[in-house]
This record gives structure tokens, sequence and C-alpha cells, in this order.
């Protein structure tokens, strides 16, 4: 695509990370990407935005020969694959942050993309601001891969931030965490762990090139992590954290889980608090390396949807 003719964007979803997308996008002028129509399931809510930017039928955006990049990021994975599934057979780019839908579909996305030889970017869907996908992709040899540990869920790292440190009961500390826009609709997908094992899926399946399925991952959440245990943690001089681990095992294959784990403080990962994330990686000759950022809330994974968009214009040159 000539740096003249804008990426045309259908949007999907005006939840707390489509809101803060449509913002970003107009402190960007010079990516030169609109979003033509956002599709909505509840009209009639205010939002922050002109109203005949808004339509509830999917088929305005899907169908529309303008939009030739379509933003999905809802939090239904059932139409969410719905959608990718369309634009994909109607010749548009997508970008994605829907981590349980990517998960459940890896094998399909990846048949779609291969059929039509069109981009699916993912970079928000996993640790929101921390550029991790494509690094993992891109960057590292799967051989020399050792090893990756990494805490990939904000609301739980918040919840156990607020109770350990700042007294919070449970109940209080999620309910924050929904306030401040970082749990999921239904908050039971971060504190029992299906949020990070849907993460560690796709992290893992870009970091050793080895489809991962959810299933293949031994997780626990935080949901049975009490006060007393968090005594116990900081008389010892660590922490409580949900943590992401991954070994690649001789055999090749990969030997994955997410549990809450004691951390010592001289873990980069005791480092990461509130909604923050952390990836640690190990790898031959590089040695370890630490990524961290914001790893929920609007913005931080508005911006992560945003350096797709840019990658499509910049990396992919994508044409339509
Ligand atoms: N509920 C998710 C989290 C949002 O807390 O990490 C970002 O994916």
């Amino acid at each position: 695509m000539s740096t003249d003719k804008k990426l045309v964007i259908g949007l999907f979803g005006f939840g707390v990370v489509g809101e803060g997308l449509y913002h970003v996008l107009h402190q960007t002028p010079s990516l030169k990407a609109e979003i033509r129509r956002v599709c909505i399931k509840h009209p009639g809510k205010k939002r922050n935005a002109p109203a005949e930017l808004f339509t509830t039928d999917k088929d305005e955006l899907l169908f529309d020969k303008e939009i030739n990049v379509i933003v999905e990021v809802i939090d239904d994975s059932v139409a969410a694959f719905d959608i990718v599934h369309t634009a994909f057979k109607n010749g548009k780019a997508v970008v994605s942050a829907s981590k349980k839908m990517i998960a459940e579909h890896l094998n399909e996305i990846l048949a779609l993309q291969k059929e039509t030889n069109l981009p699916f970017l993912c970079e928000a869907a996993a640790c929101a601001s921390i550029p991790v996908i494509r690094n993992l992709e891109e960057y590292y040899d799967n051989d020399l891969l050792h090893g990756i540990k990494a805490i990939v869920n904000g609301s739980t790292n918040f919840i156990l931030t607020k109770m350990f440190e700042e007294k919070l009961t449970y109940s209080e500390a999620l309910l924050l965490a929904q306030q401040l826009g970082f749990a999921e609709s239904n908050p039971a997908l971060d504190v029992e762990g299906f949020d990070a094992v849907n993460k560690w899926t796709l992290l893992l399946t870009h970091a050793y090139g080895i489809i991962e399925s959810p299933e293949n991952i031994v997780f626990t959440g935080i949901q049975n992590i009490q006060l007393t245990d968090a005594n116990v943690a900081k008389e010892k001089s660590y922490d409580i954290k949900l943590v992401a681990q991954a070994q690649k095992l001789k055999n090749g294959k990969v030997a994955a889980f997410v549990l809450p784990q004691f951390v010592s403080h001289d873990d980069h990962l005791s480092f990461v608090r509130n909604e923050y994330n952390g990836v640690v990686i190990e790898s031959g000759f590089a040695d370890k390396q630490f990524f961290y950022g914001k790893g929920a809330g609007s913005f931080p994974t508005a911006s992560a949807v945003l350096s797709d968009i840019s990658a499509l214009r910049y990396d992919y040159k994508y044409e339509y």
C-alpha cells in the first residue's frame, strides 16, 4: 500500500480497549489510519465519539469494500472468531486482542492466513503494552530459547499487590481491578487462571513454533490464596505471584504451567507490581532478558493494537 493510501479500519468493540484505540489514533495522524465504522453490541449507550460512527450490523464493516483492516477487540470469543473468519474471507487484514479466541482457534487462524495470504496480528492479546509477541517470534531462535517465565495477567497481579502490600481484602482489590478496566467482564477468567493460560498458549506458540493448546498447560489461579500465605512468604522474604513458566525439554517438547509461586526478592518478577506484567527470557548467547510494562488497561492495550496497525503499514507493507 502506498503511504498515501489510508488504512481504513472497521472496529469491533468500543469498550475499554476499543475506546482507548479511538483516542490513541487521533494522536497519530502520520500513520494515516482512520476508523470508518464501529460495530457495538449495545446501542443507545452514551459514547465519547460521533453517533454516526456506530452500528450494530457487523456486515456493514465486514462487507464494506473500503474497509481494509478489521480490528476486533470484543470479549465474546465465539463472535470474535466468526468476525475473523469472515474478515479473512473478504480479503481484509485482521488485528485482534481476543486472547481466548486466538488460543482456542490457533490452527484455524493459521490455516486461514495461509489460504488468504493476509496478515493477522495480535500483539495486544498478551502482556498488553509489552512488545513481546513479535519479539518472541522474530528475535529468538527456537533452539536457543531455554526457558521463559512471566506474569501475564494484570488483574491477579494487581489484586495480590493490593492485598499483600496495602491490606485490601480480596473483594475490595477485585472490585478496584474491575473499576479500573483491568479485569475481564467475567473476572473468574482472571482469578482462576484461564486468562493467563490463554496468553501463555499464545506466547509459547510464538516462542517455540509449536502449536500449543490451552489444555496442555497445568494451571491454578489465585482464588485460594489467603493473607496468611502472604505473611508466611513475607517472613521468608518472598512475594506471591501468579507465574507462567515454560521450559524446553530434551525431547523437544515444552513443559508449561501457570501457578502461584513464591518469588524471591532478587527475582526480576518480584519487581512487577500492580497491573504491570513482566517476562524473563533465557536464551543461549543472549543470556537473560527482562521485558516489563503495563499488562492491562485502556491505553496500554490500545498502544499494542496501534503497534499492530503500524506494523501493517511499515513492516507488512500491507496492500489492499
Ligand atoms: N484481564 C486482563 C488482565 C486484561 O488482567 O491481564 C488484559 O489482557
